[in-house]
């Protein structure tokens, strides 16, 4: 059974089940979708995923075999994303069926919003709000971040990175660190709450770094005058610092589905390893990102290992547990990370 999706520019049907149903017709399939959303909460629940943060992915999609729909929890806001038109027909009965599911699951927590955005290649807002709410902050590790749904086509934080970015905890205590591509921070701010000594943030987007330090002063306990932004591309910060780090990271941003500009993704590393390993001290970590399914694992890695002689890869970074990846389905496996150590 397929979930088709004839306008999409690429992706014209979804599979929905591999085994015919016994019935096909609508009230069934609805029964089903209500099945899945549950057995997706439940999952969250088990994990215990609210435990150190309130920004947790609930549904994620072909993940959780429900193609083409994301749901993630910003604190009090639900928020769901849909990448296939055809959850626009079932929209209003989701608007109704997931905060009652949510509460079933969940009972101790309290959503009072509801928005909806349809994502999209163009990457348009396309927001819908209910509950009149469009902002709010949420607490990940100990760490406040505002989060914005009407401003910009992203919310202000990678939720999906959540777990990547607890496994890193470690890496920054009395370390200086570099944040490339550093977006609203979640990385820069991360590090000083783990007792970074110094922290330089890098994007080309004033309107990004301003959101950074709205989450600095969010977030009293943090020391602002360990950490500077810098507004500036990442190539041009590294070819003009004269600093050095104990730890840099680089998350360039996600290439877009056109031929060219993925594999300029990862083209972009030939020319910036040279130079972050220039600014990296002696004995420091270099933590590196390429987020598209198009690249596989080895060939990312064995293109990084080339550009960086001498260095070895400490850990393997992928999606956590909240974020399922199906054998046989690629795309689900966008995300890919190496923590290398010289040695
Ligand atoms: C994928 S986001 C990074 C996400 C971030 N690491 C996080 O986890 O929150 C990409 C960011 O790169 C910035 N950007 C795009 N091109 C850039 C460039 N050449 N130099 C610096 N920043 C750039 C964008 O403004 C955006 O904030």
């Amino acid at each position: 059974m397929l979930i088709t999706d004839p306008k999409h520019p690429q992706i014209k049907a979804r599979a929905w089940s591999f085994i015919p149903p016994l019935k096909t017709d609508l009230p069934n399939f609805r029964f089903d979708v209500k099945t899945r959303l549950r057995e997706a909460f439940e999952r969250r629940a088990i994990l215990g995923s609210f435990k150190d943060r309130n920004n947790v992915i609930l549904a994620f999609a072909e993940g959780d075999r429900l193609p083409g729909l994301m749901i993630t929890a910003l604190n009090d806001l639900v928020y769901v994303q849909f990448y296939s038109a055809f959850w626009e027909t079932e929209m209003t009965l989701l608007e109704r069926d997931i905060p009652k599911l949510l509460k079933e699951v969940f009972p101790d927590k309290k959503f009072t919003g509801l928005a909806i955005q349809f994502r999209n290649l163009q990457r348009a807002k396309n927001l819908r709000v209910h509950g009149g709410k469009n902002q709010t902050t949420i607490t990940e590790f100990g760490v406040n971040y505002g989060i914005r749904l009407h401003t910009h086509y992203d919310c202000g934080i990678y939720t999906d990175m959540s777990e990547i970015r607890a496994s890193l905890k470690e890496y920054f205590y009395g370390k200086s660190f570099l944040n490339l591509f550093c977006y609203t921070g979640a990385y820069s701010l991360f590090a000083l709450k783990n007792g970074a000594t110094q922290v330089s943030s890098v994007d080309l987007s004033a309107r990004y770094l301003d959101w950074l330090n709205h989450n600095l002063g969010l977030n009293p306990d943090l020391d602002q005058s360990k950490h500077e932004s810098i507004e500036m591309s990442a190539e041009d910060s590294l070819a003009k610092m004269e600093k050095t780090f104990d730890v840099i990271l680089c998350d360039p941003p996600t290439a877009s589905s056109d031929g060219k500009k993925v594999s300029r993704a990862l083209d972009a590393y030939d020319k910036m390893m040279p130079a972050m390993l220039k600014r990296l001290n002696p004995g420091g970590r270099l933590i590196v990102f390429l987020n598209t399914h198009s690249v596989s694992r080895s060939q990312f890695e064995e293109r990084i290992l080339k550009l960086a002689p001498g260095f070895s890869v400490e850990k393997r970074l992928s999606l956590g547990n909240e974020c399922p990846r199906l054998s046989g389905f690629p795309e689900g496996d966008y995300l890919k990370g190496l923590v290398l150590i010289q040695g």
